[in-house]
């Protein structure tokens, strides 16, 4: 079985290896309990490149005071043989103190990006990823690190933050991993009740709906958006957080559908917050 590196010096030493040899590093950057849509992930990473590193770390930093840190899944075990089992070649898995020590103060900030959809809720969520993405991506030296695009607004996020501060390697976008029924694969799955999971339909179904008005000429963003927040309402237990129509690349709101845009939605099923999305490309 495919063991865990715990200290940061050890996968530097390792890659440092790799480099000499001029091998190509992938990096696919987790929170752990891996699922479908991580395996994607890998897959990708390992046709890509000649060797991969999997960082399994529940990063503290990217979740607020009452959000969902302490219950977050967690099975190291299965992890690492997803990892295996996938061809990774490293499994990066520190612990908290390892990664910020005590004397750690620095952060990195994506401005604008990070003000709508998520982070309007999630004040320091982006501030987080942003920080530990920097981490991650000094430590490993990856040529090309892989995101799903479920996570759309951490995705553009990310490539903002690599563009803006000269990071040198590719940030890949992957498509979303859905269950059979349409529901976009997530580790928070887990959190919903039989009848939760059957009423979290409706992201998808919303989403579709609206995807094929926009595919029949539909433009306006307020009529879209409307139609998605009634289709959503019409599920009990359906509570929406945020439905919003955006510019693919800087995330600004739109009211017409004119280039290529980002169709996010947020909805809480019982506690458990969701969401979903799909990229609308015009012709
Ligand atoms: O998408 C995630 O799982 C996390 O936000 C990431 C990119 C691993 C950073 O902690």
């Amino acid at each position: 079985m495919i063991n865990a590196v715990h200290k940061i010096e050890e996968v530097k030493k390792q890659v440092n290896e790799w480099k000499k040899q001029n091998l190509k590093v992938g990096l696919v950057p987790t929170m752990g309990y891996l699922h479908e849509g991580h395996k994607s992930l890998i897959d990708r990473a390992v046709k890509e490149n000649d060797k991969v590193v999997v960082s399994v770390f529940l990063n503290p930093l990217q979740f607020g005071e009452n959000e969902d840190l302490d219950k977050y899944p967690r099975d190291l075990e299965r992890d690492l043989e997803v990892c295996e089992k996938a061809g990774a070649n490293l499994v990066f898995n520190p612990e908290v103190l390892e990664m910020y020590p005590e004397s750690s103060c620095s952060y990195v900030n994506v401005e604008n990006l990070t003000k709508g959809l998520c982070g309007a809720k999630r004040p320091v969520h982006f501030r987080g990823v942003c920080t530990v993405l920097t981490k991650l991506f000094h430590i490993v030296s990856p040529d090309k690190a892989y995101f799903g695009e479920k996570d759309a607004q951490q995705l553009a996020v990310v490539k903002k933050m690599v563009k803006d501060l000269n990071f040198n390697l590719e940030i890949v976008g992957c498509p979303i991993i859905r269950e059979e029924d349409g529901l976009a694969k997530s580790s928070r799955n887990i959190y919903l009740s039989k009848e939760e999971r059957k009423a979290a339909l409706i992201l998808n179904k919303s989403l579709k709906k609206a995807n094929s008005l926009m595919e029949n000429g539909e433009r306006n963003a307020a009529k879209l958006k409307e139609i998605i927040e009634n289709e959503i309402n019409s599920e009990t237990l359906a509570k929406i957080d945020y439905i919003e129509i955006v510019d693919s690349e800087n995330l600004e709101k739109l009211d017409k559908i004119e280039k290529t845009v980002l169709v996010a939605i947020a909805v809480y099923i019982g506690k458990t917050r969701l969401i979903d999305n799909f990229t609308f490309k015009l012709n």
